[in-house]
């Protein structure tokens, strides 16, 4: 009587599973990509109406109060959230406004506003030093 040894025997079996998880791996990852870039598509022209509109830094000062201040301080030094103190010199324009507005990085919320109020948003950002 030939027992039949187990290596032979689990070996399709093995390699059957990992292609599953290659697949399912593969998969995953398209979704992600799909989701991803619906979002970018959706963010973009955001980015580019407030990019041609120019700013008011006094409105940006009233609404950085309003809805920043309480985490980022009221001068921007940083309090629950970091100081914005020459942040836009490390980060570019299209980047701050996708940190406002995607709800990334909590406990940060996500603001919504008019290309307009976002404009004046950066243009008082832009101010700090
Ligand atoms: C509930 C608190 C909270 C509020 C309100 C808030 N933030 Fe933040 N913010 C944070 C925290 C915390 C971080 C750090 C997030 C991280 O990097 O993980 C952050 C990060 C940032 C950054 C990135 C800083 C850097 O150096 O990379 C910018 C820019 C920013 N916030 C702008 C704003 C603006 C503008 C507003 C108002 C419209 C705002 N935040 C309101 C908590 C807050």
């Amino acid at each position: 009587m030939t027992i039949p040894s187990s290596s032979t025997t689990n070996r399709p079996q093995r390699s059957r599973g990992l292609i599953n998880a290659l697949v399912v791996v593969a998969a995953t990852t398209c979704i992600v990509l799909v989701l991803w870039m619906l979002r970018a598509t959706q963010i973009d022209p955001y980015i580019k109406k407030t990019a041609d509109l120019s700013g008011s830094p006094e409105n940006g000062a009233k609404l950085f109060r309003m809805n920043c201040a309480s985490c980022h301080g009221i001068t921007a030094e940083g309090l629950v959230g970091p100081s914005l103190l020459e942040v836009s010199s490390r980060k570019s324009d299209s980047k701050l406004i996708s940190q406002i507005v995607s709800g990334d990085t909590p406990p940060m919320p996500s603001f919504q506003m008019e290309p307009q109020a976002m404009a004046d948003l950066l243009a008082h950002l832009h101010s700090l030093n």
